[in-house]
């Protein structure tokens, strides 16, 4: 079964996609082009470039995936300014 993760190069994403290769699935990641490869250097997955905010990415990545295990958000607006 092929699996795609999103949020891949996050801190859950990450250790989404590195418990789903242990365990033996085909896995591929969703990365935009300047997101991190750091947390998945050592992981045998493939890497499909896109950004949910590109659909014809989004098709793209999809293509022959049976599941997608959908992490991505955005946690930060990285307020320099603190609210109060
Ligand atoms: N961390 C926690 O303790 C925790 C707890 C409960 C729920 N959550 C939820 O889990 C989700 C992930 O959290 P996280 O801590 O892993 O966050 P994170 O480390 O900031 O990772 C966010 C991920 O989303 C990706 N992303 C954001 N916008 C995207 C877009 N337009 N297209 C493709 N990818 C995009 C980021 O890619 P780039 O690297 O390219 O930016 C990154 O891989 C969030 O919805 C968060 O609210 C987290």
């Amino acid at each position: 079964m092929k699996i795609l993760v999103t949020g891949a190069s996050g801190f859950v994403g990450s250790h989404v996609a590195e418990l789903l290769a242990e365990r033996g699935c085909d896995v591929a990641v969703l990365l935009r082009g300047s997101s991190s490869r750091a947390w998945l250097k050592d992981l045998a997955v493939e890497v499909r470039e896109g950004s949910l905010s590109d659909s014809e990415s989004l098709n793209r990545a999809v293509r022959g995936v049976d599941r997608v295990v959908h992490v991505a958000g955005v946690v930060s607006y990285g307020l320099e300014q603190p609210l109060v």
